[in-house]
């Protein structure tokens, strides 16, 4: 009765990986979690419903021979996410679509945007890439799109094309405040982005984790470009700068628990050494630290929990 806060199905969105593999393939780092193929999406979208979660947010997994060094499959409006979005909205499921604006699934170098000669990454021709992914997105349907890119500027450049082009009610999911932590590593297993990234780096666009003011600075600049929701990211390393962030704007603001964080909690619990409850106390803590929702793997395990627990 005096509990202060509480998870619901409501907080929750779960990320799906699909893939244009025939077949569904786990994923070594993050058991429990299968790359879902084209063909299956309607089923797994319709579960995601049957549950209550109300939105999934999905990454792609591309083949290498698709993968170029400009990205230029992730803006191609019959390729496999914009495919998905359409055959997914033509059903009206009660779920909100979220796609991913970043080229790092895209890239045979692996990282988010594109290099220049010296191998440093190019901001604003990135900006270009990430404007045409983001309109093909908004083309096949998406509820949401959320770049997760962290380029300078590219709320602005995604929100000016989304509205020249007449998308005026997509939403956009600022990853305004994503840090450069070693805790996305299952993650890029999962999208295959490990190989081609090799020893690469991502530090010159993703925060320094020793930094909170700097969250602070990149979400007022994505709120004053256009963002609607922002998001923190990793979660539970980082509960300070999703209070912060909640304080100071009263924005929408979301956490996502990463692959890492999710590898963790799950190789624990399936081994004994947690009790199963800790996955639930990870979230709660993210709720309770301001986060309106919550982008975890554990989504459909834990929505089932709270409905029959
Ligand atoms: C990249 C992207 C990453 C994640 C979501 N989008 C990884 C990265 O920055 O390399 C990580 C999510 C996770 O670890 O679950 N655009």
């Amino acid at each position: 009765m005096v509990r202060q806060n509480d998870l619901t199905v409501n907080d929750l969105v779960y990320p799906i990986f699909v893939t244009e593999e025939q077949n569904e393939s786990k994923i070594d780092s993050m058991p429990g979690i299968e790359r879902i193929p084209e063909r299956k999406i309607l089923r797994e979208i319709e579960e995601v419903e049957l549950m209550g979660i109300p939105a999934v947010a999905i990454f792609p997994v591309i083949s290498e021979k698709k993968k170029t060094a400009l990205g230029e499959e992730s803006f191609n409006s019959s390729g496999l996410i914009q495919r998905v979005v359409r055959e997914v909205k033509k059903r009206n499921y009660d779920v909100g679509v979220i796609t991913d604006v970043a080229l790092d699934p895209y890239t045979s170098h692996g990282q988010d945007g594109i290099l220049d000669d010296i191998g440093n990454i190019d901001n604003d021709e990135t900006l270009q890439v990430l404007t045409k992914q983001a309109l093909s997105h908004a083309e096949a349907g998406a509820d949401v799109i959320a770049p997760s890119d962290m380029m300078d500027g590219r709320i602005g450049a995604i929100r000016k094309e989304l509205e020249k082009q007449k998308f005026k009610n997509t939403k956009i999911l600022a990853y305004s405040a994503k840090y450069a932590s070693s805790f996305y590593g299952p993650f890029r297993d999962a999208v295959g982005s490990k190989l081609s990234l090799g020893g690469g780096s991502k530090e010159q666009y993703q925060m320094d984790p020793s930094n909170s003011d700097e969250a602070i600075n990149e979400v007022l600049l994505d709120i004053q470009e256009g963002a609607d929701m922002v998001m923190v990211k990793p979660g539970i390393p980082y509960l300070d700068i999703i209070y912060r962030i909640k304080q100071e704007f009263k924005i929408p603001t979301f956490a996502y628990q990463v692959s890492g964080e999710y590898s963790m909690l799950k190789g624990a619990v399936d081994q004994g050494w947690l009790p199963k409850n800790a996955i639930h106390e990870s979230l709660i803590a993210i709720k309770r630290s301001g986060a309106d929702g919550i982008l975890t793997y554990f989504a459909k395990e834990i929505a089932q929990d709270l409905s029959y627990g």
